[in-house]
């Protein structure tokens, strides 16, 4: 597959669950926000393990100037960084909404700069059948990547590649669970 219309596609569905959040407004049932929150942190983890494990070094690696390559990882590790804290922040809590305006914000800055700049850079520097391995190797990668934020871990290979796979194993655990318990949760209310 190739690598921009991967990306570009996990742009769209992370897109559209900001779109639902925002529907919700603030006044929406907090274990709905909670759930499509939840959806948010799972895929933008996975989109950016992927971007920095392959595409940011595939990048990097054919540009004189790396400069953008780097800011992007920095916008990435903002984004962990509230990601982190929404994870464990109840809808509830007087911060949660602005928290999630600031999130929706800046990934969408990061996603704009994303398609034009770095995806004009990918154009320009790699062939067609380099881009189709690129995106088949995120495709395939997608499936060990780290399914919650982790904003100290390394963001760059050899390190960020060998702590992935062990640290997704867990994460998927964790994020597994997380799951169970809203769905429990969402079977009692609907019950009561
Ligand atoms: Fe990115
Ligand atoms: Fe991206």
């Amino acid at each position: 597959m190739n690598a921009i219309t991967l990306l570009k596609a996990d742009h769209g569905n992370v897109e559209a669950l900001f779109k639902e959040l925002e529907a919700l407004g603030r006044d929406g049932e907090p274990a709905e926000k909670r759930r499509i929150l939840d959806r948010i942190i799972e895929q933008l983890s996975v989109h950016a393990a992927i971007e920095e494990q392959l595409l940011y070094p595939a990048l990097r690696e054919k540009l004189a100037d790396d400069f953008p390559v780097l800011e992007a990882l920095e916008e990435h590790h903002v984004a962990k960084v509230t990601l982190a804290e929404l994870e464990k922040l109840p809808p509830t809590h007087e911060r949660f909404d602005a928290k999630v305006m600031v999130l929706i914000e800046s990934v969408r800055h990061h996603v704009e700069e994303e398609e034009t700049a770095l995806f004009d850079l990918l154009r320009e520097h790699l062939k067609g059948t380099e881009l189709d391995d690129l995106g088949t190797r995120m495709e395939a990668a997608k499936k060990t990547a780290p399914t919650r934020p982790h904003p100290m871990t390394p963001d760059q290979p050899p390190l960020q590649t060998l702590i992935a796979a062990p640290v997704a194993v867990l994460d998927r655990f964790i994020t597994t669970g997380r799951k169970a318990v809203m769905d429990m949760m969402d079977a009692r209310r609907k019950a009561s």
